[in-house]
């Protein structure tokens, strides 16, 4: 074996690239890649395409890195390498290999490596992109020292469906949240360049509308309208090929007929064609060769053509692209297309820097404190208050004995779904949280007696029961917690605030009456008990709103503020249920209260700065500093064809003093409100536009603008 400092050794073929980096212009890349490219052989140039997962690192695998039939390796699901065995097979790729050419590493780094942040859907409850950057920041840092290049993530599929396990990891309902939130994640991971070795190539996934799964079965077919996809699914994929995003994954569905990972008209078309991506597709986990299940394809063979041919670069652990040798000898497929696909993988690792510095290097034990801290804010952020009758919360002076209760207080694996090096015995449990921080003349225990001044009862679903392919067909809360907390309530004259630690938007109808206080506090991740403590007594005033729609029931689904208007919109009803949701979009409380002035808009300047100013005056009319989310949507009703009743267009959160106020501004770029029309071209705002700001979707204060 060779030894670690020989493995620095700059060989020959890597020269021509290393000579070139500090000049690295797009002309020398690309003479670069050529040069590599003319050099290799077709089952050199399908090694390249194909990732790989190892369970582990043995002869046969680095033999098949020794001779280029492998590109990529997929680090994770259940095999974590030592720095040793992943430098061992990257060895053998640019040590070893004819052309030396260095592997990528994938893993899914979805919210955290070893600090684990709250889930994605939590995450974007903060409204705080700043924070949700700094996240990913922190995560493509640890993930780095460990050898991670590339990182599956953003998922940004727009997420209608609780029933789905998946929407935790998405960024809620919004095809504006999931743009804004999956932009800055890829900032967050890349950077203003992929090489630093801090830094992660980012993955936006799963394109596309993959959320839209038929009953919230996670892998069912999936109709999507052209309207649907250009509206709403397709926008968060375009900001992030805006946001320089390295590479997107393709999705399992079948999107209305045609499987996603086999659909040239989604990506040679939409994402190639129209919006202009010029990075890697990689395929989902088996995607390809599970076309023949989709029934799209007879056979690997088949499989692998339809996907190479629709724009799928790389494929993902099956290794079916071997097969397309003999496609391509017989004249079949046009070498023209791997060679493509080719060059968008090697620049691709040359943008990643790994043709200079390939391997893993022992790094100092980072210093983890200030990422922990990170995780307890945005942890503390992302909790939303539901419900607090009585002000109940924060905990007051006047609750000497409070009592701890619920199968989720002394619970440790608050990770998610995803949690990548995460230890469950590191996270902070409610219970740990709050001792910490009471002061020492209050008791806390398990147990509830005459003396209990206050329940805290933390309830919720495990981690198992959310995330990929955990689907639920009721989403109310597993078992028998909601049944304890009725008895609670009916047992004792004590006040009740119920902690929630949930993957997804639940029905808590049958809780709502049963308890006083009400907190959301996810899956918050290594520092939850700390976040969550910092909650309760008020360290922290809550600021988190929903970004998904909260149903009464799951008869309701799907149920989401976007709605289209309808010629009988006020008959629309259930016999057996309200229409309303239980907790709209949006929604979230404070320790404070707010109150919002008019609305003014301002017109004079919008010929000359294609934007209409709005503000609006918030007042904090309580004894406490707080945070809100003040949210502007808009409805334009335009010819032809139907739009949202209202649709989020800006947001911001601000801080006001206790008895302040605030003048808020917003400037509404009138290209943010164009439309497609009936043949889906898109064309500028017409006639009234009524903007509505507020807390929630359900705003009701209104400015309307006539565009001439
Ligand atoms: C998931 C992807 C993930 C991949 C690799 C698949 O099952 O759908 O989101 O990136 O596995 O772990």
């Amino acid at each position: 074996m060779i030894a670690m400092d020989n493995l620095l050794i700059v060989r020959p073929v890597l020269m021509l690239l290393l000579c070139t980096a500090h000049i690295v212009s797009a002309q020398t890349i690309s003479e670069d890649i050529e040069s590599l490219l003319s050099q290799m052989t077709l089952e050199e140039k399908l090694g390249q395409l194909s990732m790989r997962y190892v369970p582990e690192v043995n002869e046969d695998i680095l033999d098949e890195i020794r001779t280029g039939r492998v590109g990529a390796i997929i680090n994770g699901k259940n095999s974590f390498y030592s720095l040793n065995d992943h430098n061992r097979m990257q060895q053998a790729a640019v040590d070893r290999s004819r052309l030396e050419i260095p592997l990528i590493f994938g893993h899914d780094v979805i919210h955290g490596y070893e600090t684990i942040f709250p889930i994605n859907l939590a995450q974007s409850c903060s409204w705080s992109p700043t924070l949700v950057k700094e996240a990913a920041e922190i995560a493509a840092a640890e993930a780095s020292t460990a050898g991670v290049d590339w990182a599956f993530a953003p998922m940004i599929d727009v997420s209608r469906d609780p029933r789905w396990g998946r929407i935790a990891e998405s960024y809620g309902e919004d095809p504006l949240l999931n743009s804004l939130f999956g932009a800055v994640v890829i900032q967050g991971y890349q950077g203003d360049s992929l090489s630093p070795s801090s830094r992660l190539a980012a993955c936006m996934k799963h394109y596309l509308g993959y959320g839209a799964a038929e009953g919230g079965r996670d892998y069912q077919y999936t109709e999507l309208s052209e309207r649907s996809i250009r509206e709403i699914y397709l926008p968060p994929f375009e900001a992030g090929v805006e946001a320089g995003v390295a590479s997107v994954m393709s999705a399992f569905n079948d999107i209305s007929g045609v499987p996603a990972t086999a659909n040239s008209q989604m990506i040679n078309g939409l994402l190639r064609g129209v919006i202009g991506f010029e990075g890697v597709v990689l395929s989902d986990w088996d995607a390809v060769v599970q076309l023949a299940d989709h029934g799209v394809a007879q056979d690997e063979v088949e499989a692998a053509q339809l996907a190479i041919t629709a724009g799928v670069d790389m494929e993902m652990k099956s290794t079916s692209y071997f097969q397309l040798q003999s496609l391509v000898e017989r004249g079949v497929l046009d070498i023209a297309t791997i060679d493509n696909a080719v060059r968008r993988m090697l620049k691709l690792k040359i943008d990643k820097g790994l043709f200079q510095a390939p391997f893993a290097k022992p790094h100092k034990e980072e210093n983890r404190e200030s990422g922990l801290a990170k995780a307890k804010e945005l942890a503390s952020a992302s909790m939303v208050l539901l419900q607090n009758e009585e002000a109940v919360l924060p905990i007051g002076d006047n609750m000497q004995s409070i009592a701890l209760v619920g199968p989720y207080a002394d619970e440790q694996n608050l990770m998610g779904w995803w949690s990548s090096l995460g230890n469950a015995n590191q996270v902070v449990t409610a219970r740990a949280g709050l001792q910490k921080r009471l002061s020492g003349d209050v008791s806390l225990t398990d147990k509830i007696t005459d003396d209990t001044d206050l329940i805290i009862v933390c309830v919720g679903e495990p981690f198992s029961w959310f995330g990929e392919n955990n689907n639920r067909a009721a989403i109310t809360l597993p078992g028998e917690q909601e049944g304890m907390i009725q008895d609670l309530n009916k047992e004792y004259d004590i006040p009740i605030v119920t902690v929630v630690f949930n993957g997804r938007p639940l029905d808590l109808s049958g809780i709502v009456d049963h308890t006083d206080g009400l907190l959301l506090a996810w899956h918050p991740g290594t520092s939850a008990g700390d976040a969550l403590a910092d909650v309760l007594i008020g360290n922290y005033n809550p600021s988190g709103h929903l970004t998904t729609t909260f149903p009464r029931a799951i008869g309701q689904v799907p149920i989401y503020y976007a709605q289209r208007p309808s010629g009988r919109a006020s008959q629309i009803s259930y016999k057996d249920l309200d229409i309303e949701a239980l907790f709209p979009f949006g929604y979230g409380l404070s320790y404070t209260s707010f109150e919002y002035g008019q609305v003014e808009v301002d017109t004079t300047d919008v010929s000359l700065t294609g934007s209409v100013a709005l503000s609006v005056t918030l007042s904090n009319t309580g004894d406490m500093n707080g945070d809100d989310v003040v949210q502007v949507y808009y409805s334009n009703l335009v010819r032809g064809i139907t739009r949202p009743v209202r649709q989020l267009i800006a947001f911001q959160k601000v801080e006001v003093p206790a008895h302040g106020s605030r003048r808020i501004s917003f400037d509404i770029e009138l290209e943010d409100l164009r439309y497609f029309d009936q043949d889906l071209i898109r064309q500028p705002p017409v006639g009234t536009v009524h903007f509505y700001v507020g807390s929630d979707a359900l705003a009701d204060k209104v400015v309307s603008y006539s565009i001439e």
